[in-house]
């Protein structure tokens, strides 16, 4: 059992941030042995409960740092950790001329480990304690990541990608095996400690139809296991799914006509959505994973908060790494909050820091269906959480110590924060790094 004091910031169930200047978090074990919080609040409320219900425990003091909870990103592609930067034309040249020729390496499973290991290192640095992940084709990459992941004892979701056509030799699967293997890998992983497993097409132009058929079979036979894939990323892109999948409405009904749409799937992008398509992921309880730092730099256009809101389908925040340019969920909110600003809605919107913040954590945990469990420092929350330095840089320190109110002090950090300002990071209630050794 610990016990912190410093500020504390956490979300009601409306997703409101709720924000102790002088708060307690009591993390311990509950009654299957889970590292939860056991209690939190401001401290001097929470004084009387803590000497009764925890007699002895010392309290760490952190004055001026934030405890806050893990970040979670929604989409991120740990094989393309050495693919970020790679510029070019849109989507597809990108694919062609980067992606998919450095993914062709994952086959070797010494380099996969190596690749994972910094990957989880770098999401650990920037203080987010769980991704949903795409691997590469080859059965080995999800062995890597999620042994790796396991043994740190990390909440990861991920999946072996299926693509068995319009790909090169060396990452295109073969369609009968790679549904063998997409199951294998499920009752290998799946639910194992705090791992979960996802069925993993890469998107509708990668895949034959009995590819995504057999997907969407066991995606009703493993209800518990996730859906991730790509969708309306890119013009190029939709133009070619329409030439392959003619009997479809619409490039996200493709997903629909496979059985691939369902509570627990994840599709990124969602940029060149109808209301048709919104009203569909709505329906169906799936989800996008807002990617706005790739959005920008592959130039596919800008996610529309105001369209979604209105129809009322589930969106989360994701780096995209690496068409994203960055691991930082910093990062990842303030190019959420210029596509605000400058993509469809008009005149641009203005995003809440409150609303940033949660869409990257208990709002990413709800995408996910795993409201409840992580995103959040309410007890009974797994306890993945961030000691953060609202001073870590000068500028920061400067402007931090000028903010009169909430939104003042979170869209500093948000504009001028990256991973300095995370000093500590607990996942599952140990340390999994503290700053300067
Ligand atoms: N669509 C299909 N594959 C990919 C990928 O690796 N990254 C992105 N951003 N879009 C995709
Ligand atoms: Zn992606």
């Amino acid at each position: 059992m610990h016990a912190y004091r410093a500020a504390l910031l956490r979300f009601n169930q409306q997703g409101q941030v709720l924000y102790d200047e002088d708060g307690l978090l009591v993390v311990g074990p509950d009654a299957t042995g889970r590292q939860v919080v056991q209690l939190a609040g401001d401290f001097r409320a929470l004084t009387s409960e803590l000497a009764r219900d925890f007699p002895g425990l010392a309290v760490t003091h952190w004055p001026g740092r934030i405890l806050a909870p893990g970040f979670i990103d929604l989409h991120i592609h740990y094989p393309q950790t050495d693919v970020i930067g790679s510029p070019a034309e849109g989507l597809l040249p990108w694919l062609e001329n980067y992606t998919f020729p450095h993914e062709s390496r994952f086959g070797d499973l010494a380099y996969a480990t190596d690749v994972a290991r910094f990957f989880l290192d770098e999401l650990q640095r920037h203080g987010v304690t769980t991704a949903l992940t795409f691997a590469t084709s080859h059965p080995q990459s999800v062995d890597a990541l999620m042994a790796e992941a396991r043994m740190r004892g990390l909440r990861l979701i991920a999946g072996k990608v299926l693509q068995d056509r319009h790909s090169p030799d060396g990452v295109r699967d073969e369609t009968e095996q790679s549904l063998i293997d997409t199951e294998t890998l499920i009752r290998k992983w799946h639910d194992v400690d705090r791992l979960g497993y996802a069925i993993t097409p890469r998107f509708a132009p990668t895949s034959s139809a009995s590819q995504l058929r057999g997907a969407g079979e066991l995606a009703s036979k493993y209800k518990a296991v996730w859906i991730q894939s790509h969708v309306a990323e890119n013009r190029d892109e939709i133009a070619w799914v329409r030439e392959l999948f003619p009997q479809s409405r619409s490039y996200l009904s493709v997903y629909e006509d496979f059985g691939l749409l369902r509570e627990r799937a994840v599709y990124a992008h969602c940029i060149h959505l109808d209301d048709d398509d919104r009203a569909l992921l709505r329906d169906r309880g799936a989800v996008a994973a807002v990617c706005p730092t790739s959005n920008l730099f592959l130039g596919s256009g800008f996610f529309d908060y105001a369209a979604a809101d209105r129809v009322g389908h589930a969106y989360g925040l994701a780096s995209d790494v690496g068409g994203g340019t960055s691991f930082s969920p910093f990062r990842t909110m303030l190019a959420a909050y210029y596509v605000g600003r400058e993509g469809a809605a008009k005149p641009g919107l203005s995003l809440s820091p409150q609303r940033l913040w949660w869409l990257h954590t208990a709002g990413a945990a709800k995408a996910l269906g795993l409201e409840g469990v992580i995103g959040n420092l309410q007890p009974g929350h797994e306890a993945d959480f961030l000691v953060l330095n609202p001073a870590a840089t000068p500028l920061l320190a400067r402007k931090t110590a000028q903010a009169r109110n909430l939104e003042e002090l979170l869209f500093a950090l948000i504009v001028l924060g990256d991973e300095r300002v995370v000093e500590r990071v607990a996942v599952n209630g140990a340390w999994a790094r503290s700053a300067g050794g």
